[in-house]
C-alpha cells in the first residue's frame, strides 16, 4: 500500500523524471541531429567528388551513358539520395532513376557556382523534391584541373527523422524505466516515512484515552528525534499523572487521619460514655487539636496552590537575610529552651547585612520549616546549628541538627509533596508533610537552591542559597 506521502513522492518523482527527460531528449535530439546532418553533407559531398571522377571516363568517351546512369542508380539507393550530372553547357547527360524531368527545375544560379568550381552544400526546403532536403553541388575536374561538368545530389531530409524518433522512443523507454523505479521508492519511503508517522498518530490517540505507557520504535533521523521526543513526553505525563494520582491518595489518607478522631471522640462525648470531666476535657482538647491540624494542612495545600503560579506569586523587596536570621533564631530560643535543646547562631565575621532580592515573608517561612524539623527530631540535650555564610554572589543558611538523620534513598524524596520518611516514626510528630514541598518551591521561584546534607543516624544538615544584591545606591 502506498500512503498519501508516498503518493506526493511518487507524483514528484515521475514528475521530475518526465521533466528532465523531456530537457534531455530536447537537447540531445537536436545535437544528434546536428551531427547527422553534418555526416550526411560531408558523405554526399563526398560521393559527388567520386562520381565526378566515375564521369570523366565517359566525358573521355571511354565509358557508354548506360554505365553511368546504372553508377548513378546504385549510388542513388545506397545514399537514399537523388543525382544528377550536367555537362558545362547545363544540359542532364544522366539522373537517377524517379527525379523524371523535376531536375529542370535547377537554378541557374547554383549550376553557374557549381561549373565556376565552388562546391555547394545547403539545406532546407528543396523546389526540386518539393520537401526538406540537403542539396549538394561538386563540379567535375579533369586530371588537368579543368572543369567539365557537375555533379548534384539532393538527399531528403525525412530519412534521418525516423532515427530521430527512434532516439525519442529509447528516451521514453528509459523514462518508463525511471518511473518504474520511483514507484518502488516509494512504496519504500511509504514504509520508512508514513509508517512511523501513523504509529506516532496511534500512539497519540492513545495517550489521549489516558495510556501514558504507549512507546514508539525510535530512530536517528528526524522521525526518529520525533518519536524520542514523544517518548520522553509519554514518560513525563506518566509521570505527572502518577504523581497526580498518588497526591489524591495521600490527600485523602491525610485528611481521614484527623476527621477519625474527630468523629470517634465526638461520638464518645455524646454517647455519654464518658463522665469524668478531666477525660471530657482531654477528649475536646484532641478534637481541637486535630482541627487545628486539618486548618494548617488546607492552609499549607493553598500555599502550594498558590506558589505553583511560579514567581508571580512573590512579593519580592531587597531585605537583610541577616536580620531575618538574627530575628527568627531569637524567637525560637525559648522553644529549644523548653526542649532543653542548644540553639546556637554563627554569623560571618562582617558588618554586611547580606541582602538578597526574595520574598521576606516565605523566605522567613522557609527558615521556620527548617528550624521546626530540626528541634521536632533533635533528641533533648543535643544541639541545634544555625550558619549563615556569605559568598561572593550568594548567601548561604545552613541549618544542622543531631536527630535520627534521613537515609541516602529518601533524600530525593522528602521534597515530595506529603512524603514523610517513615511514617510510623513521624505519626503523631504533628507534620503533613508539605513544609520541605513549599520550601523548594519557595526557593526556586526566588532563583535559589535548595539541598539536604544526611547520613542515616548521624542528624541532618538543610540549607539554601539565595543570589545576593547590592545594596540600592543612596540618596543624594
Ligand atoms: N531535620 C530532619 N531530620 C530528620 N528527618 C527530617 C528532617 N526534616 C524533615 N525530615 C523528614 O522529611 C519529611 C518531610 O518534611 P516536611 O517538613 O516536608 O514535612 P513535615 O515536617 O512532616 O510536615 P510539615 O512541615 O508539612 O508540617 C518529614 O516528615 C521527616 O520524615
Ligand atoms: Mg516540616
Amino acid at each position: 500500500m502506498i500512503s498519501k506521502i508516498g503518493l506526493k513522492l511518487t507524483a514528484s518523482y515521475i514528475l521530475v523524471i518526465v521533466v528532465a527527460t523531456l530537457i534531455l531528449g530536447l537537447l540531445f535530439a537536436g545535437t544528434a541531429r546536428r551531427f547527422l546532418f553534418e555526416e550526411k553533407q560531408r558523405e554526399l559531398v563526398h560521393k559527388g567528388e567520386q562520381l565526378g571522377q566515375t564521369v570523366i571516363d565517359f566525358f573521355n568517351g571511354e565509358m557508354p551513358i548506360s554505365t553511368v546512369e546504372k553508377i548513378l542508380e546504385v549510388t542513388g539507393q545506397h545514399l537514399e539520395a537523388k543525382i544528377m550530372v550536367l555537362d558545362p553547357m547545363g544540359r542532364r547527360l544522366a539522373v537517377t532513376p524517379g527525379l523524371g524531368r523535376r531536375g529542370a527545375q535547377l537554378s541557374r544560379a547554383d549550376f553557374a557556382r557549381v561549373i565556376s568550381g565552388e562546391t555547394i552544400v545547403r539545406r532546407g526546403y528543396d523546389p526540386i523534391l518539393e520537401l526538406d532536403a540537403i542539396f549538394v553541388g561538386t563540379p567535375v575536374h579533369t586530371k588537368h584541373g579543368q572543369i567539365t561538368g557537375a555533379v548534384f545530389l539532393i538527399a531528403p531530409l525525412t530519412v534521418m527523422g525516423g532515427l530521430i524518433s527512434g532516439l525519442w522512443r529509447l528516451g521514453a523507454f528509459a523514462a518508463l524505466i525511471g518511473v518504474a523505479f520511483a514507484l518502488l521508492l516509494a512504496l519504500y519511503l511509504s514504509r520508512t516515512i508514513s509508517a512511523p508517522i501513523l504509529k506516532l498518530k496511534a500512539a497519540a490517540a492513545a495517550m489521549a484515552q489516558g495510556n501514558f505507557k504507549v512507546r514508539v520504535p525510535s530512530g536517528s533521523d528526524e522521525i526518529g528525534a520525533l518519536a524520542t521526543a514523544f517518548n520522553l513526553m509519554a514518560a513525563e505525563l506518566g509521570k505527572v499523572e502518577k504523581l497526580r494520582k498518588q497526591l489524591s491518595a495521600d490527600l485523602a489518607h491525610e485528611l481521614r487521619a484527623p476527621l477519625t478522631i474527630i468523629q470517634g471522640q465526638t461520638e464518645a462525648l455524646l454517647d455519654g460514655v464518658i463522665e469524668e470531666e478531666a477525660e471530657k476535657e482531654k477528649f475536646l482538647r484532641d478534637i481541637l487539636g486535630e482541627t487545628v491540624r486539618l486548618s494548617e494542612m488546607v492552609r499549607a495545600l493553598l500555599e502550594i496552590a498558590h506558589l505553583d503560579r511560579g514567581a508571580k506569586a512573590l512579593n519580592k523587596q531587597v531585605f537583610s537575610l541577616k536580620t531575618l536570621i538574627v530575628t527568627l533564631a531569637g524567637k525560637y530560643q525559648a522553644i529549644a529552651q523548653e526542649k532543653n535543646i542548644n540553639l546556637t547562631t554563627i554569623l560571618p565575621p562582617t558588618d554586611d547585612l547580606l541582602l538578597v532580592e526574595a520574598d521576606e515573608a516565605r523566605i522567613g517561612q522557609v527558615v521556620r520549616n527548617f528550624l521546626d524539623n530540626a528541634l521536632r527530631y533533635t533528641p533533648p540535650g543535643k544541639e541545634v546549628l544555625i550558619r549563615l555564610q556569605a559568598q561572593d554572589t550568594s548567601v548561604q543558611i545552613e541549618i544542622t541538627d543531631h536527630g535520627p538523620g534521613i537515609p541516602a534513598a529518601e533524600q530525593p524524596l522528602i521534597w515530595e509533596r506529603f512524603y514523610k520518611v517513615n511514617k510510623a516514626r513521624t505519626a503523631g510528630e504533628g507534620g503533613v508533610g508539605l513544609g520541605l514541598a513549599i520550601a523548594k518551591e519557595i526557593i526556586q521561584a526566588s532563583g535559589g537552591q535548595i539541598w539536604v546534607k544526611s547520613a542515616e543516624g548521624k542528624g541532618a544538615t538543610f540549607g539554601f542559597s539565595l543570589p545576593r544584591t547590592s545594596p540600592p545606591a543612596p540618596l543624594t
